[in-house]
């Protein structure tokens, strides 16, 4: 079997940049470890930045987005002592869509399907072979066969426990690493959401967030302990002590109804550079992982896209430079997305160790937001999306 650009992930990452180079004449072959239900089961965060909605216009996958979409320009920050809003349309004249990466998975596929392109699902051993060399190669098993995949080009797409990040020679590789001491219980419910905005409240109890997915549809988290076993979390513990901490006016109005989906997940800060070597390009979560607090870990997978398929489609027009760019162009804003998430988690969360001088510069620090255009403006840009 033969390609062009061989992808390694049926994500978001690898479904996004193989619908996109398609749509430029490029082959390609998705190679996917899970069953097309199973990566559809996923529940994962629902901000779009409006470079990724441009993005997924562009690859011709926004129609249901638009149709189905909700545009937001602002978003409210809560706290102990105010709470406000931060408006991003007069702050960085841009807004941001919510609409889940369930879908826009979901829209990725319908449209690859449309387009022929080979997915190979439940894939197994996937090895790849000769990166530093022209003829690039990848092996896997699938449908009981031992199979070989010929190609230009290999795109690590697959994501933070993939094969792709540790095809690069550790001593060629540096990884930067920041573990928060909690994690986020996430829960799902078919009620309306408690406001027609994002609300983010941090409270001595630890962080809370109100989101969602439609009128009808409601995504809440709040913080805490990583390891926590579910069945601590029974649904009324959990409106209880979600109610506890979001505002006095939000809690008394907010319906709650049964989880449909509930899950702790582990928050952490990583970057692994370069993400190129020879003829491997890393996107996506493959190369890095943000906390989700600042709604960045789809959007630097679309970030990656945009630099990456630009490279490739360059490339094959004979610009290897733009290929040679890559890494660097992509880390340049993978940093400033990972900054902004380390500083909305820093400022929205209770550590362990903090200290009363600890609490008093959080404090201030959001006070500083809510009377600062300067300062809404540099949350806005950096939450809206800063430009490719
Ligand atoms: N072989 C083939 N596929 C693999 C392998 C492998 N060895 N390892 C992992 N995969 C697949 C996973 O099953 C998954 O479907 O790669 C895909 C990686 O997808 P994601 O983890 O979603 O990563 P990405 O596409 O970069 O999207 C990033 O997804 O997880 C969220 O928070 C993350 O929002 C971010 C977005
Ligand atoms: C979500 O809706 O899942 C969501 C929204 C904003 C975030 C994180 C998650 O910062």
């Amino acid at each position: 079997m033969r390609t062009q650009v061989a992808i390694i992930g049926g994500g978001p990452s690898g479904l996004l940049l193989s619908q996109t180079l398609n749509r430029a004449g490029i082959e390609t072959v998705v190679l996917e470890r899970r069953s097309r239900d199973y990566v559809l089961s996923r529940i994962r965060a629902g901000i779009l930045e409006w470079g990724t909605v441009e993005m997924l216009r562009q690859a011709g996958v926004g129609a249901r987005m638009d149709r189905e979409g909700f545009v937001h320009d602002g978003t409210r920050i809560a706290s102990r002592h105010q709470s406000f809003r931060i408006d991003f349309a007069e702050r960085a004249h841009r807004n941001v869509m919510v609409y889940g990466q369930t879908e826009v998975t979901q829209d990725l596929y319908a449209a690859q399907d449309k387009l022929g392109t080979p997915i190979i699902h439940c894939v197994d051993g996937v090895e790849l072979h000769d990166l530093d060399t022209e003829t690039p190669y990848v092996t896997f098993s699938a449908d009981g066969r031992d199979q070989r995949l010929e190609c230009d080009y290999i795109a690590g797409c697959d994501g933070f426990h993939g094969v792709s990040r540790r095809s690069i020679p550790e001593e060629r590789r540096t990884e930067h690493v920041r573990t928060y001491p909690f994690g986020w219980l996430g829960v799902l419910s078919e009620t309306p959401p408690v406001g027609s905005e994002l609300i983010y409240a941090n409270h001595a109890r630890g962080f809370a967030l109100a989101s969602m997915r439609n009128t009808q549809l409601s995504r809440y988290y709040i913080q805490a302990p990583a390891d926590d076993p579910l069945e601590k979390w029974g649904d009324q513990t959990f409106w209880d002590e979600l109610r506890r901490r979001l505002p006095e006016d939000v809690a008394e109005q907010m319906v709650t109804g049964p989880s449909i989906e509930k899950s702790i997940a582990p928050l952490r800060s990583f970057v692994a550079e370069p993400m190129r070597w020879g003829r491997l390009f890393l996107c996506g979560d493959a190369a890095h992982i943000v906390p989700p607090t600042g709604a960045k870990g789809l959007n630097l997978a679309v970030s990656d896209v945009h630099y990456l398929s630009d490279a490739l489609i360059t490339g094959y027009q004979g610009i290897e430079d733009s290929l040679d760019q890559y890494s660097t162009r992509a880390l340049a804003r993978v940093w400033k997305a990972v900054r902004f998430s380390w500083w909305m988690t820093n400022l929205m969360h209770r550590f362990p160790e903090h200290t009363d001088f600890d609490l008093r510069m959080q404090e201030t620090e959001i006070d500083y937001l809510a009377h600062s255009q300067a300062a809404q403006t540099v949350f806005a840009e950096n939450y809206v999306g800063l430009p490719y």
